[in-house]
């Protein structure tokens, strides 16, 4: 396999793919949302294949998952190596060296350089879930508070500080039952009508003026939840001052910051986190997604002293196996090698200068944002800023058919997180084939 660009041999989906979505949708869950009617086969680099050859650019990389390229070979040769090995022996009852080895590696890497401890779990919802289960068992406060348009999973604990729309929580209650939620800083949409940075970051003042003074007593408030750059809900980069104030407002009532960093972490933001852009140390750090390229991973990363619960308190079976902290200590040592925290942040540079570009071209792109190679544009259909929600449908469908893979992101937005090793010219393949659907839906 070497592919050199996108190739569309049989207009997606194809004969083959679709017998097997066919069979698909008789018998996995209706609860899938199935962006693009693709049936992944094979992949390398930047690119996917699917079951009838057609060959496809990933600018999504599976939500930010596959940050080193498809199948990079050091994480391949680290997979294997560990299976000839072992397997698997639970690390709840036992102990194993690539654990201890990929969390002392972890520290090195994650904001703070205060003693950490970590519990690794297999998906960002579980170390979400992990994260509101430890706050609440070191500090024994009751509510939690979490941000609107946030997005940190579908398990009960997780699903419950979720707010990106209604289908995520619809039917499913009683949820978290104890749980508040603030404005996030939505600055394109701020809900109070306010301009950055005159509004000297006023949806703060939700927090401290109503939440904490007639909803729930700050002294009984174990955690503050959210994300460093809201993913899911749309690409939203708060200004750095928000999070100065809300480290303030936390710290000043000891309530726990947990920063959800599945999405953002490792590297994605043009920094190992996103919290480093905004000199933050969260008290847990919740990650999933790049940490092992596609295997099951996840972790809460804690300051020591919060990780005080006892044995028995909280476990999993198949947590932090072997041949995954392989896999994750591979992904560390290639970012390393590889500095791939600066080629997300100058490939990400590019890119948001040539979106930039595009903006400035179709009135349909209603802002640019993000960090690094996490970039969101937003479609508008006019100056009152009426989300485009059918417009960016119709972009992924149009941009699937030509062999990008786009992901959605909030009401009208599509998310651009391509693998970081992609090239310039690899972006421009993609640019121009955005640029072209935009030309011709617009
Ligand atoms: C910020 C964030 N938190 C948590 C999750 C949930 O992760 P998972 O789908 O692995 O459960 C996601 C998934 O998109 C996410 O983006």
């Amino acid at each position: 396999m070497c592919y050199t660009g996108p190739k569309i041999v049989v207009s997606p989906p194809g004969p083959k793919a679709m017998k097997i979505i066919e069979r698909d949708e008789r018998i996995l869950s209706p609860s899938l949302t199935r962006s693009s009617a693709l049936v992944g086969e094979r992949a390398e680099g930047v690119y996917v294949e699917d079951i009838d050859g057609n060959v496809f650019l990933d600018f999504g990389s599976g939500i930010a998952v596959t940050a080193l390229g498809h199948r990079h070979p050091a994480v391949v040769e680290a997979i294997k190596e560990q299976a000839e090995k072992l397997i698997f022996i639970n690390s709840l009852d036992y102990y194993t060296v690539p654990q201890v080895e990929y969390a002392e590696m972890l520290f090195k890497v994650t904001p703070g350089t205060f003693p950490k401890r970590v519990f690794f779990t297999n998906s960002g919802s579980e170390s979400v879930d992990t994260a509101i289960k430890m706050a609440k068992w070191h500090n024994r406060r009751m509510y939690g508070i979490g941000y609107i348009n946030g997005f940190h999973g579908r398990t009960m604990g997780a699903v419950s500080f979720t707010t990106t729309g209604l289908t995520a929580r619809r039917g499913f209650g009683p949820l978290y039952p104890i749980g508040q939620f603030a404005p996030y800083p939505y600055c394109y949409r701020c809900l109070f009508n306010k301009e950055y940075p005159s509004c000297d970051i006023y949806c703060m003042n939700y927090l401290t003026d109503i939440i904490f003074k007639k909803l729930v007593a700050p002294d009984e408030t174990s955690f503050i939840i959210l994300e460093a750059v809201q993913g899911a809900g749309g690409y939203i980069v708060p200004p750095k001052e928000f999070f100065t104030r809300l480290s303030e407002v936390s710290k000043e009532h000891n309530i726990l910051l947990i920063v959800d960093e599945v999405q953002t972490g490792f590297a994605r933001t043009g920094k190992m986190f996103a919290s480093q852009h905004f000199d933050l140390e969260p008290d847990i750090m919740t990650l999933s997604k790049a940490m092992a390229q596609g295997l099951p991973c996840g972790a809460a990363v804690a300051r020591a002293e919060v990780m005080d619960w006892v044995d028995n308190a909280h476990e999993g079976t198949l947590n932090g196996g072997p041949v995954i902290m392989e896999a994750a200590k591979a992904v560390l040592r290639t970012m390393e090698k590889e500095d791939i925290t600066s080629r997300a942040a100058s490939m990400g540079n590019y890119l948001k200068e040539q979106l930039d570009f595009l903006k400035e071209k179709y009135p349909v792109i209603g802002d640019v944002r993000g960090l690094g190679l996490m970039l969101g544009v937003e479609f508008i259909k006019d100056a009152k800023k009426t989300p485009a929600s059918d417009f960016r449908n119709a972009l992924m469908e149009a941009a699937f058919q030509k062999g990008l893979l786009l992901l959605g992101a909030g009401e009208s937005s599509i998310r651009l997180a391509p693998p970081l090793i992609i090239t310039k010219e690899e972006l421009d393949t993609g640019l121009s084939i955005l640029e072209d659907c935009i030309k011709v839906l617009q």
